[in-house]
């Protein structure tokens, strides 16, 4: 199943399918290598008389990343390279995996053993194989998609691997789809009626609420937020109950969805303000990863409250020097318009506090500030000392990078505002992804175990494609929030 959602255009992958053993036409074989003392073949049932001398005639040493050509007797087989056969973990397998999707050109059919590990391969091909052509009338490189064959044997725990990672993948396909669009098809109100599709085709309950509800029920941080755009705010409900004979964990998701970010009054400067269209990279990763955990049947209540609201200047805007009050009572005063993620998640934050659950996940493009911190590639993790050590640690582990950041006392002082509870920035250039964390948790109820995690980094690539990663949206952190669901409804 992939699902079937109102956008303007899909991104395209490779396409999977299980057998127990190696078909009779396998097509192309996909072969692992591996450097150590020379080029290394791992075990693979797909190796040919010759191959690893042929390989090596032409080059192929086994580096990461690397993919090589090579025709037998009529036979085409492509390495994809791991990299040092000592360092050789699930993540470099992912990465080579992805590599390998980016460099199928011309091949039709292929197959793959899984002797390193179904789901890495999986993951690595489904992800690595995504490109997003988006509207163009001719797309450079309007090829059928690769039929791929993962060989997994013939246990039952192998195929249940393989159809779990694929639903994983096909979640993370899903967010990068949303965050690829453009503004002008993604806002508020189209983005609700996507999630309620979502919602439908993998049974989850979903209540959109409106701008008018909003009002009436205090919502102050989406509605200030939105009110300079034509296009009005939503906040998206959605619950998944699968604690049915499982445990009763209540876990609450909260996601940012700005679907464009100008900065509002505090004007961003116009080079890259196009990339703000993955503003709403938080509540997509939410999204997906709430539809993952209903396919996946995972034990647990799990709520996603999702503030949806664009970003603009205009007349009605929210000037910066206004007061505002969140959901829950607390006032703050506005300083910059462009410290707009808060604004809209503290409201989320309060309402889904509201009911007490075991665990918070927060996830958003928050700041600058993160990127300044760890670089473009790596999550931060802030919240509850150890559930926050915690979701780091798997991020880290599924192969989205992820690093503990603290939540700091001496900036508490810096909350505070002459006219307001507290204020939306400090007056500082230092520590601001910091300053953004402790804001939120200022909303957090205090017996909740909560991480807040700022993704503006990590969830949109600027640079060129490598590994599994592609182009523009990445899908991070989808697999960190569907892995750490897992784990605390324990199974
Ligand atoms: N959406 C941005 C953060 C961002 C910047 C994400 C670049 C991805 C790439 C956020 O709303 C923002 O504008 N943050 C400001 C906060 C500042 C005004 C305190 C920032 O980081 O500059
Ligand atoms: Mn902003
Ligand atoms: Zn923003």
């Amino acid at each position: 199943m992939t699902f079937e959602v109102s956008l303007p255009a899909r991104g395209t992958t490779v396409e999977l399918e299980f057998a127990t053993q190696v078909p009779t036409d396998p097509g192309v074989s996909l072969v692992p290598v591996t450097s150590g003392d020379g080029l290394e073949l791992p075990v693979t049932a797909l190796a040919v008389e010759g191959l690893l001398e042929g390989l090596e005639a032409v080059g192929a040493r086994g580096k990461q990343g690397e993919v090589t050509r090579l025709l037998i007797d009529d036979h085409l087989t492509l390495s994809f390279g791991l990299g040092d056969s000592d360092e050789i973990d699930e993540d470099a397998v992912r990465r080579a995996a992805g590599a390998l999707a980016r460099n199928l050109t011309g091949v039709e059919r292929a197959t793959v053993t899984t002797e390193l590990g179904i789901r890495p391969i999986v993951e690595g091909l489904l992800l690595g194989g995504y490109r997003y052509t988006g509207m163009k009338t001719q797309p450079e490189e309007a090829e059928a998609p690769v039929r791929i064959t993962v060989v997994g044997g013939d246990s039952a725990e192998a195929r249940e691997e393989f159809e779990r990672a694929v639903v994983v993948a096909e979640s993370t396909l899903l967010a990068r789809d949303l965050v690829n669009t453009p503004g002008n098809f993604l806002y508020p109100e189209t983005y609700a009626r996507i999630m309620e599709e979502v919602a439908g085709q993998c049974g989850l309950d979903v209540e959109v609420y409106d701008e008018e509800y909003l009002a009436v029920n205090g919502f102050g941080g989406i509605l200030a937020v939105g009110k300079g755009s034509t296009r009005p705010p939503r906040l998206v409900h959605l619950v998944w109950d699968g604690t049915e004979g499982a445990s009763s964990r209540a876990i609450a998701l909260v996601g940012k969805g700005i679907t464009f970010d100008t900065g509002g009054i505090s004007l961003k400067p116009a080079p890259q303000m196009e990339d703000m269209i993955s503003d709403m990279g938080g509540s997509a990763a939410q999204l997906a990863a709430i539809a993952a955990a209903a396919r996946l049947g995972v034990g647990a209540r799990i709520e996603a409250w999702l503030p949806l609201a664009e970003n603009m200047p205009s007349g009605s805007a929210t000037r910066p020097g206004d007061v505002i009050t969140h959901y829950g009572g607390l006032t703050s005063e506005v300083l910059n318009t462009d410290a707009e993620g808060r604004l809209v998640l503290a409201d989320a934050l309060a309402r889904a506090s509201e009911d007490q659950p075991d665990y918070l996940i927060e996830v958003a493009t928050l700041t600058g500030a993160q990127m300044v911190a760890l670089g473009t590639r790596t999550c931060a993790v802030m919240g509850s000392d150890e559930f926050r050590d915690r979701v780091a640690e798997i991020g880290r582990a599924v192969g989205e990078n992820a690093w503990s950041m603290p939540l700091l006392e001496e900036q508490e002082e810096e909350l505070r505002s002459p006219i307001a509870d507290i204020r939306n920035v400090h007056n500082s250039r230092n520590g601001g992804m910091l300053y953004a964390g402790l804001y939120l948790s200022r909303f957090v109820h205090e017996d909740t175990q909560w991480v807040h995690m700022d993704i503006a980094g990590p969830s949109w690539n600027t640079g060129s494609a490598h590994g599994f990663t592609p182009k523009r949206a990445t899908g991070t952190p989808v697999r960190t929030i569907v892995e750490a669901l897992s784990e605390l409804a324990g199974k």
